[in-house]
């Protein structure tokens, strides 16, 4: 396990995958990594929905985002985590969102790469909503809150520079 201030200085998101697959193992311990994350009143309300490559719910995303599309918007990733939360629970968004980053950061630690995805926000909360959450079996009033594709890195970047002085004040 690769020491943690290394971790999040190298994560960078990660567009290009092998065919290599995941093992069980890792997926399960992916998973494990964000259930492990802190919730709001420790509610524990989020829930994952684990989707290999080539399930059809992919192409139908893939699909219904743009038909015309000729690069996958989860790059081809052997696996996507699907993050669901309470739709009536205001904190639902932000434990999705750290929840995914312990995923994030997790598959860094383990040698794997990911890129987290919103961008199929407007599909699956969008007119086909109730039939995207049976598919992905998020539990009843439950809403799609974020996603993760990862898999083993076949390219990486360069992690982004940052900026102190213009994002950060010090009273
Ligand atoms: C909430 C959120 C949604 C994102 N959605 C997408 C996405 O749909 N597709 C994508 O390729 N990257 C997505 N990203 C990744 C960002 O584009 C990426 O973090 C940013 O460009 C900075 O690059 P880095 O992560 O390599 O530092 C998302 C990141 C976040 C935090």
């Amino acid at each position: 396990m690769a020491d943690f201030s290394k971790v999040i200085a190298e994560r960078n998101s990660v567009r290009k995958y092998s065919e290599k697959e995941v093992p069980c193992e890792v997926v399960k311990a992916l998973v494990e990594a964000g259930l492990q994350a802190p919730t709001a009143t420790n509610r524990q309300e989020i829930h994952i929905t684990v989707v290999k490559r080539d399930n059809p719910v992919q192409k139908e995303i893939q699909q219904d985002l743009n038909p015309d599309a000729t690069t996958s918007f989860f790059y081809d990733a052997p696996i996507t985590l699907y993050l669901s939360g309470e739709e009536a629970f205001k904190w639902s968004p932000v434990d999705a969102g750290i929840a995914v980053e312990n995923i994030h950061l997790a598959a860094q630690a383990m040698g794997l790469g990911s890129v987290i995805l919103g961008c199929m926000e407007k599909i699956l909360n969008g007119e086909k909503k109730a039939e995207y959450a049976k598919k992905l079996c998020f539990p009843d009033g439950y809403r799609y809150q974020i996603a993760i594709a990862f898999g083993y890195a076949e390219a990486t970047k360069e992690p982004h520079k940052t900026d102190f002085d213009t994002h950060v004040s010090i009273l």
